[in-house]
Order: C-alpha cells, then structure tokens, then sequence
C-alpha cells in the first residue's frame, strides 16, 4: 500500500487545527512533514500527528485504522517526554504505537501514533475484541487487517526507532548544511561587498569629475545586485527644484537598467515615504501588494541615503528583483541594504570631499588674482603685464612643446614672476624717464623679493626659480645670479622672452609700443645674447599667435589647475 501524504498546511482542518500548525515554524514543519512521510513509508500506514498536552491534532490521517486519542492524551504525554518510541497500548491482534517528534523551537510533546497489526487475522471474531478496545468497527477492522502487513511488537519498536534515529541524523545534517550555506553566501556577500569598495576606494579622487565615478559606481552595483534597476536620484528642492547629483550642471539622476516608474517619480517616491526614506529601507512584497502602495509597479525596493554632513542629498536604489517572479527568494534583504550603505555613505563623503577641494581651487584662484591685482596696482605703467606675460609664456611653452605641468607652471609664474615690485619703491617703480644706476640697483632686487615673498609657499615652490631668475641673461650678464646658458632654468628662460616681448610692444606712459619689427629686429639681436635662441626661435615660430596673445584674454589663458597646485 501506497498512501500519499497530502501536504500538512494544505489540509482541510478544523480552525483551531490550521493556526496550531501555522504556529510551527517553516524549518518544523519541513522536519514534521519529513518524518510523517518516513513513518509511513517504514510502515506502509498513516500516522497522525498530534500536541498530547494540549491535544491539539495537527494531521490526522484520512486513511488507515485510527482510533480516538483523547482517552490516551496523557499516556501519549507521557511518551512523549520520555523522548522514545512506545507501544501505549495493545489489544492483539492491534497496537497503538507513539513516536515522539521533538520540536525545536520549544518544548512539546508532539507525537506521530498510528494502529498497527501483530499478526494476521482471518476472521472479524480475532479482532471484535481489540476493535472494540480501540473504539473501531470490527468489520472495517477486519478489511483494514486483509491489506495491512504485521509487525511483531519488537519488530515494530525496533523499525521505529531505526527511523527516528535516522531522522533526527537527517534533520541535524540538513541544518549544518543549512549553516553552512548562510555562512557561504555571508562571506559571498561579503566578498562582493569589499571588492566593490576597493574599486570604489582607488577611483576616489576629489579631482576627478565626479560624473564618471558615479555612472561607473552605479554599473558595478548593477553588476552585484540582481535587480532590474539600479538608480541614483538627487532629492528634489522644494524651492528651486532639482538639484543636481554633483556639479552645478549634473544630472538629477542616474539611471541602470528597466527603471519601473518615471525617473522624476523616483524622488517623489522617496519623499512619500518619509521618515522611512531617510534611513537604509528594504520593502518586498507582500507590502508592496497592498493596495494602499502607491508605486504598483515597484514590487521590490531596497534604498540608502546619500547624506552630505547632516543634509539628505538623495538615494541610491535598487528596484524589483531580477529573479524568477515567485520564487521563495525573489526579494532584497540585508546583504544587498548593507552593499547600498556603504555605498551610499563613500559616495557621500567624497561628494563633500570633492566640493572642498572645488572650494579650495576656487579660493587659490581668487588669491592668485588678488595677487596680480596688487602687482598691477603698484606698476601703474605696466597695467595687464602679469596676466599677458602668462599668456604669452604659454604660447612659447606649447611652441616648444612643453609638458602640460611646464605649461601650468608658466602660466602661474607668469601671473606673479614680478610680485617682488611690491616691495620697491612707488616713486621708483613709477618714475617717469630714465633711472639713476641707484634706482635701477633697487629695481633689481624685485627677483630676490619676489622669491623670499613666495618661497614659505609650499604649493608654489615649482614657480620659485621663474620668479628669481626671469631677468638672467643668456650670457651671464643678468641678474641677481648672473646664471649663464641652460644654468637658467628652461621656465625661466621661457617666460624671460616673453616678459621682454610684452616690455616692448606694450604701450607706457612714456612711449609707445615698439613697431613689431623693431621688436623683431631686438629679439634677433639678442638670441644668445640676452636671451635663449631656441626660446627665440620659437618665438619666430608663433609670432602671430603671440600678437594675438598680447590683446586677446582667451589666447595662452590656461585654468589654473587646482589638483596641480593644491596636493
Ligand atoms: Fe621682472
Ligand atoms: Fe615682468
């Protein structure tokens, strides 16, 4: 005989019966199930399954020969804390066997019983007796006994005790195997985890755009997260609107995958949910389900906030798992909400981060010009000298092709190669006509000033030998070093052309600009000489991109570059 056991929730029982049953756990259920299906199949009969204390029946069986437990409940109690098989009752040819199931979640006496045959029957008289004993009828005793087979009682304890043993070796080896699983997919977990913060970790550098770190960011999560989008929304300015993710000019979102409802939604969403929305948030059917959810097509959601200093600045989401709808894990849990956070709390301090250092360029850049400002302010003759003579070193440098840093060293030592005028005299600097050697000694010293201005600067150490050396000569008769040759720095020498070229064509209160071939005409004269032929050949090689530097700001102008000048 072959009996199908129907699934244990899945039967039709009294009330009372189904909440009993929907108290054990899943995981006892799963044991409960199991060894009601290795009973029978050891026995070839139904067993049911019953609470002896409380007398709560939990499966009864539909078929087999059962009798009425209530009678038995506290010999089936008793049973059941002594932990083993049992034989409570025999009447031959029958016998009530009880096998004690040992729940885990708290102590219980459930207990399987069934009726099972000693031996043989031939005539409804050799069971009237124990049928009546038992509380059956005697003719269905008797069919019943015709397809049933025997167990001599040492047998049957024997065989029912082999299965418990087995079964409590099956349970326990399914839950280490159930640990170790967990213990697998933590570490897996864990694993991704840390490889996406080590990537993140070495693409953190405040001077990069930030556009590129966070669309490649939002792709590695698509990559860790089985959901069908992953998105970075900015959340939304009651005042003025969206912000956006970074920058002045980023976007308000960030988007991977199927997104499930409109992107401007997304923050709406957030928003909607509140307090909820401001902390890491995991939502999975059947919330989702309700009818009082708003977002129907969002059936799965886990999200982390995007915090910069106390303000909420937005989430990052993952939205509707990507596996097979129904199955028993299609939802978000902890390990994909602590992947969000960490995430989320990288992205947020390198988006302050990155802010300061725009912050501190900004703030370079305005001390730069302040500076320029001042030394204009002191030479009245040469108003625009220093941000020309900038200009005009970056043309010669890319003539000569200069390295990018060359360029941004130039560029700033141009901007401030004179600031040591600040500190000579007003009435020489701006003495109108010739100088007495006297005057000229104290022009002289600006390079020195200049140099012990700047040099407790540490950001602007590379420009130091431009602003000491820019007046050397090639040949040794410059100062304040008289430095010969390549013995001057090649920056120095660059902006050396340039400062002489802006001298004579510029205009000054005394005379005007020279015409460009006289300028020509000195320049030739004085490659060698006075100055670096190959920096003079090169002049001769962009002469009208340096005419044009001499009038146009956007010619030569280079940004000054903050990453540069601020690690
Ligand atoms: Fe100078
Ligand atoms: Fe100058």
């Amino acid at each position: 005989m072959n009996l199908a056991l129907p699934e244990l929730d899945q039967l039709s029982r009294p009330p009372d019966e189904a909440a009993g049953m929907l108290l054990l756990q899943r995981a006892e259920r799963g044991f409960l199930r199991a060894a009601l299906r290795a009973l029978e199949g050891a026995f070839n009969q139904p067993f049911s399954l019953l609470e002896a204390d409380s007398g709560e029946i939990f499966y009864a069986a539909s078929s087999g020969l059962t009798c009425d437990y209530y009678p038995r409940l506290a010999v089936l109690a008793e049973a059941a804390r002594r932990g083993r098989p049992e034989i409570i009752e025999q009447e031959s040819p029958l016998s009530l066997l009880a096998v004690p199931l040992k729940s885990w979640e708290h102590e219980s006496t459930l207990v399987a019983v069934s009726v099972l045959l000693n031996e043989r029957v031939e005539e409804e008289a050799q069971i009237a007796s124990a049928a009546r004993v038992f509380g059956v009828d005697a003719r269905r005793a008797l069919e019943w006994s015709r397809q049933s087979e025997t167990w001599s009682p040492r047998v049957l304890l024997r065989l029912a005790e082999a299965t418990l043993d087995n079964l409590i070796q099956r349970a326990q080896l399914s839950h280490l195997q159930h640990e170790v699983n967990e213990a697998v997919g933590h570490v897996r977990d864990t694993h991704v985890e840390l490889g996406l913060l080590n990537r993140l970790a070495r693409r953190l550098d405040v001077s990069q755009p930030l556009d590129e770190l966070w669309r490649t960011t939002v792709q590695w999560l698509a990559d860790a997260v089985p959901a069908q989008c992953v998105a970075v929304v900015a959340r939304r300015d009651s005042l003025s609107g969206w912000r956006p993710l970074f920058g002045e000019h980023g976007p308000p979102e960030i988007i991977h995958g199927e997104c499930p409802v409109d992107p401007p939604e997304l923050s709406e969403m957030m928003e909607r949910l509140g307090k909820a929305g401001r902390r890491p948030l995991v939502i999975n059917r059947p919330h989702t389900s309700s009818p009082t959810w708003a977002f129907p097509t969002v059936r799965e959601l886990a999200s982390a906030p995007i915090i910069q200093g106390s303000q909420l600045e937005g989430w990052i989401l993952t939205l509707n798992h990507s596996g097979l709808a129904g199955a028993e894990l299609c939802e978000f849990g902890s390990a994909e909400l602590r992947l969000l956070e960490s995430v989320s709390s990288v992205l947020g301090v390198h988006r302050h981060n990155a802010g300061l250092f725009a912050c501190q360029g900004d703030l370079f850049a305005a001390s730069v010009r302040a500076l320029t400002s001042a030394i204009d302010a002191k030479d009245t003759y040469t108003r625009g000298h220093s941000e020309r003579v900038a200009r005009l070193s970056v043309c010669l440098a890319e003539q000569l092709g200069l390295t990018k840093e060359q360029l941004d060293t130039l560029y700033l030592g141009g901007l401030l190669h004179d600031i040591g005028k600040i500190g000579i005299d007003d009435q020489v600097l701006n003495k109108c006509g010739p100088l007495t050697p006297e005057e000229f000694e104290q022009i002289k010293k600006h390079p020195q000033l200049g140099y012990d201005i700047l040099r407790g600067v540490r950001q602007l150490q590379k420009i130091l030998p431009i602003v000491l050396h820019h007046h050397e000569a090639w040949d040794g008769s410059g100062y304040p070093h008289g430095l010969q040759g390549e013995s001057t720095p090649l920056v120095a020498r660059v902006l050396a052309v340039a400062d002489s070229y802006d001298a004579m064509s510029s205009d000054r209160p005394y005379r005007p600009g020279m015409p460009q071939e006289q300028i020509d005409q000195i320049l030739r004269a004085g490659a060698g000489k006075q100055w670096d032929p190959e920096v003079v050949d090169a002049f001769f090689g962009c002469q009208a991109r340096m005419q044009r530097a001499s009038t146009d700001e956007t010619v030569g102008a280079i940004p000054l570059d903050p990453f540069q000048w601020l690690n």
